[in-house]
């Protein structure tokens, strides 16, 4: 059976940004840019801990990569792939998720 687990609504996240958010066990990132969603897993590939030192802070200097705080692992914002550092070659966890007018939930099975 599968479960649609509310998270947030999508004006919670500004253009560009990053959140975390837990739901039970789970711990999530959700960002946002140009419009566009993505949710994973907030596991490094590399240890498999939470990327981030400061709170909903996933995103690099510039905006544009997904950074793990613990050694730098730099990750394709769209695909989740890790592209330098230590956990090169392997992707975050993509959470399946749907958007429904200004709702974004994750689907659990
Ligand atoms: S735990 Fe993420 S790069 Fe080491």
């Amino acid at each position: 059976m599968t479960a649609l687990i509310p998270l947030c609504t999508l004006d919670e996240i500004p253009e560009g940004s990053s959140r975390g958010f837990v739901q039970g066990d789970l711990k999530l990132l959700v960002v946002k840019q140009q419009d566009k969603i993505v949710v994973y897993r907030n596991a490094c590939p590399h240890l498999g801990i939470p990327l981030e030192w400061v709170e909903h802070q996933f995103l690099d200097s510039s905006g544009t990569m997904i950074q793990c705080a613990n050694h730098g692992a730099l990750f394709v914002i769209d695909s989740g792939k890790c592209v330098a550092g230590p956990c090169a070659g392997r992707k975050l966890e993509a959470i399946p998720f749907r958007i429904d007018g200004n709702q974004l939930s994750i689907i659990r099975s």
